[in-house]
């Protein structure tokens, strides 16, 4: 997954981390996010999305869609339901072991994570925030129980599930079956888990209703090391490629505590923000965990023969796993700048150097004057064709100056102005975002341009 190399990018030098208190901000501002429930005083952990950001949220979708199931032709997509039986839950192990152990803090009554504790506090049993006794560790279960059926007592508890990845395993043999598809091939899947996270917090990163993409690729076991390193350069191009600073993003190996018993190696593609190096995704040897266990539980044979040499064997999984959300809160901290003022922009402005292709709007469309009425017509008239081929916004409110730094702080890449001149020679100005320069095009050659411009090469 490697793009032609941007020569308008940015340069990847250390610029200053963005507080997220910025990104939060303008979010709201702008309609990108809103804190769920507001009226009620909200949810901590649930998010709403606005105009904006349900287009972004759309576009990364769809680009992670289509690079990993369009572009391949050995992966296919699936979605399943957030329910399941409960069993599915018990097979997984997180009915069991889905838990956070928790200390409260007997003076200032912050709750801390025990494996997120200093070693010395644990050690002094001490607060990290005011020095206060700790109390014994609580067990909290992270899963979010609901219940299927409306007759009391015949109701059957369930999970909203936890980790999307299940219903790939669940499909497994459904797809197997239902299409031509032989080992080694993939199933993706996109969709909402739930995670009663004790700590939620900074923002989209750590939220109780979220959203994941999975990767779950079926291989023999000898050849289980090459596709782990294929899908793990595949995916740390994917998220290169979208990023302006690419000195922010690295590997980082688990270490033997952290790794699963049956996993060889786990590998955390990491974006260094304000909150520290954090993980955006995960690249996990599965073995063939998932399908014993479904086999064990559920008491369907899970294993494949293949075709030709006619050995039967219960297939290992390599797995990427990351999310909509964490990719969400990357862009924007990873695209927000506030530029001083300068020769071209007097005040100074804040930006969102957004990836053309993921941003929200791609194009907006500006008559110089709203009182000139020829100059509203043909700029209308352009709105009305570009709409067609992407997202793009008619704007004559305020000054061509406001409007300009509008659309740069929700990170539309291009502005179209109708001028004068285009009523003579029918050429129009297009204003680029990060470089500011402004050149002159013909009104027929602007859907060209503009689709070839905002396009993935
Ligand atoms: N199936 C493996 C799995 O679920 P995970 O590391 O728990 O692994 C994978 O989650 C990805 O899901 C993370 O890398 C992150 O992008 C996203 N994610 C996990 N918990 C999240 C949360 N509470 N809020 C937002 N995103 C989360």
């Amino acid at each position: 997954m490697t793009q032609t190399e941007d020569k308008t990018s940015l340069s990847t030098e250390d610029t200053p981390l963005v507080p997220i208190e910025k990104v939060v901000a303008l979010c709201k501002r702008r309609g990108y996010v809103y804190p769920n429930s507001e009226i009620y005083g909200g949810v901590s952990g649930i998010y709403d999305f606005g105009p904006l950001g349900v287009e972004l949220r759309n576009n990364i979708r769809r680009f992670w869609w289509w690079s990993m199931v369009q572009l391949n032709d050995n992966v296919l997509g699936i979605e399943g339901s957030i329910i399941t039986h409960p069993r599915v839950w018990e097979a997984s192990g997180h009915v069991e072991n889905f838990v956070d152990r928790l200390v409260d803090c007997k003076k200032c009554k912050r709750r801390h994570r025990v494996d997120h504790l200093p070693a010395e506090n644990l050690e002094q049993n001490k607060c990290p925030n005011c020095g206060g006794e700790l109390t014994e560790p609580r067990v909290f279960n992270l899963m979010m129980e609901t219940y299927i059926g409306v007759v009391e007592g015949e109701r059957m508890k369930t999970y909203l599930r936890g980790e999307a990845c299940q219903n790939i395993y669940l499909d497994y043999d459904n797809v197997l079956k239902s299409s031509r598809i032989q080992i080694p091939f993939g199933i993706c899947q996109i969709g909402k888990a739930f995670r009663n996270e004790v700590t939620p917090g900074n923002f989209l990163f750590r939220q109780r209703e979220f959203e994941q993409w999975d990767l779950q690729f079926f291989v023999h076991p000898s050849e289980m090391q090459k596709w782990f390193d294929y899908w793990k350069v595949y995916r740390f191009e994917w998220y290169r490629s979208i990023i302006n600073h690419k000195d922010r993003l690295r590997f980082r190996a688990h270490g033997p505590d952290e790794l699963a018993h049956y996993a060889k190696q786990a590998y955390d593609i990491e974006y260094k923000s304000i909150i520290g190096w954090q993980e955006w995704e995960g690249i996990h040897w599965r073995q063939d965990w998932d399908l014993s266990r479904h086999s064990q539980y559920s008491g369907q044979d899970l294993s494949y023969t293949d075709q030709e040499t006619k050995e039967r064997y219960i297939p290992w999984i390599v797995e990427t796993s990351g999310g909509v959300d964490r990719t969400f809160l990357n862009l924007l901290l990873d695209a927000y700048e506030e530029e001083p003022p300068s020769g071209k922009d007097k005040e100074g402005r804040t930006v969102l150097h957004l990836h053309p292709w993921l941003a929200p709007i791609k194009v907006a469309v500006l008559p110089l004057q709203k009182n000139k009425e020829e100059l509203v017509t043909t700029a209308k008239g352009i709105h009305n064709r570009l709409k067609r081929l992407m997202v793009a916004q008619y704007d004559d409110v305020a000054n061509i100056g406001r409007r300009y730094r509008r659309q740069d702080e929700i990170g539309t890449p291009f502005c179209v102005t109708v001028d004068f001149q285009t009523l003579e020679d029918q050429t129009v100005t297009v204003r680029e975002r990060d470089g500011m320069t402004q050149i002159r095009r013909a009104i027929d050659e602007l859907p060209g341009y503009l689709v070839e411009k905002v396009t993935w090469k």
